[in-house]
């Protein structure tokens, strides 16, 4: 199958980048201290993950969600973190379903919550890891560093189901909203630094702590070389977004391997063409942050996406001389990655225009 034979709209991923990508981060990492755990929530597919840990020497994997946690395990991969709370019973014997295949430890926050995890994995004989969440300034999820973070430590090893692995503190805020990479680099060591302390303070309480991760593509360079981070866990390097490539240097060292392939489908007039690419098909939602949220149409300078709708999208060619073309096919490069692999279900894996695999993904 060739690219020309795709019906649209359609998830393409450029195998010949991803592979790129893969090797680049395993060559920037080497020579630190620190592993690398990536997320799958850019890719969602045990395809990807396999090649990461095969041929860019990840050590496991970092999922989102339960569902992604499940396709990994089915998929095979035997070394998963879960960061994400998850706070009922019914959720947690799905881990501990999981942790009958694959090693898996997961995120909490919340004194009760272990309670309930321990209590759970105590009725099943089993013992499941756990890692401390740390609220770094992201303000989401983690207990503030220091003592209530050491005071959860200790929680954990009260229980014999449970094993306290470590601490995670991701720095969610700062990995694409500052395109100067100095400047990240100095908010992302002082924000890190609490969680380096919190560690030291547990270790001072005699209790191990075998992992410290935290890290995305947007501070991977930073995070890395920060000591006491034994992981990192970016997402986006693999597939990339537009947003992500206006960030010095991870826009530098990783190009799109992401993109969206539209068709014209109405040229209302000359200065207006329509393509079947609406907010059901691609991720816009990064105008809360004003920043641009819009896809980039790739190979075609000067022509401007807003959305039209669920299935459609308003392509102004004012200014442009370019003439497209009713049934004319074009790639967008999505403003986010994550968003718009989620309303798929599977992407095409295509190496010089030829369609090598068609890889299922796991939707939300
Ligand atoms: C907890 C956590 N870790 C890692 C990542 C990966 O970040 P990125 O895709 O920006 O590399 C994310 C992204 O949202 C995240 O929420």
């Amino acid at each position: 199958m060739r690219i020309e034979d795709i019906e649209t709209p359609a998830l393409l991923i450029d195998l010949d980048i991803l592979d790129q990508n893969i090797r680049t981060m395993k060559q920037k990492l080497s020579g630190t201290n620190c592993s690398l755990r990536p997320h799958v929530k850019a890719h969602k597919s045990a395809f990807v993950a396999h090649k990461q840990i095969k041929e860019g020497g990840a050590i496991g994997v970092t999922c989102q969600t339960l569902d992604e946690a499940e396709a990994m395990a089915l998929g095979g991969i035997d070394n998963i973190l879960l960061t994400n709370m998850v706070v009922t019973p019914s959720k947690i014997n799905r881990v501990l379903n999981i942790l009958q295949h694959s090693k898996i430890a997961l995120t909490v926050d919340n004194a009760d919550n272990i309670r309930m995890i321990a209590a759970e994995a105590e009725k099943r004989k089993q013992v499941v890891g756990l890692v401390v969440e740390v609220n770094v300034g992201q303000n989401r999820t983690g207990v503030a560093p220091g003592r209530p973070a050491l005071d959860l430590a200790q929680e954990i090893v009260k229980e014999r189901s449970l094993d306290f692995k470590g601490l995670m503190g991701y720095e969610g805020h700062l990995q694409c909203s500052i395109p100067d990479f100095n400047e990240r680099k100095t908010k992302c060591e002082e924000t890190l630094s609490p969680l380096i302390k919190t560690k030291d303070l547990i270790l001072d309480s005699h209790i191990p702590v075998e992992i410290v991760t935290s890290g995305g593509t947007g501070t991977y360079n930073i995070t890395s070389k920060i000591e006491g981070v034994t992981e990192i866990q970016p997402g986006s390097y693999v597939t990339m977004d537009h947003r992500y490539r206006l960030m010095e240097t991870s826009g530098r060292d990783f190009p799109s391997s992401l993109s969206v392939l539209a068709t014209v489908v109405s040229k209302p007039s000359s200065d207006r063409a329509i393509v079947d690419m609406g907010w059901k098909s691609v991720g816009i939602e990064y105008q809360i942050f004003n920043w641009n949220g819009m896809p980039q149409a790739k190979n075609h300078d000067g022509v401007m996406y807003s959305p039209g709708g669920d299935e459609h999208g308003i392509l102004s060619l004012k200014g442009s001389s370019i003439d497209l073309k009713i049934g004319e096919r074009i790639e967008f490069t999505p403003a986010h990655c994550d968003t718009t692999l989620n309303l798929y279900g599977k992407f095409y894996g295509v190496r010089k225009g030829n369609v090598e695999i068609v890889c299922p993904t796991v939707r939300r």
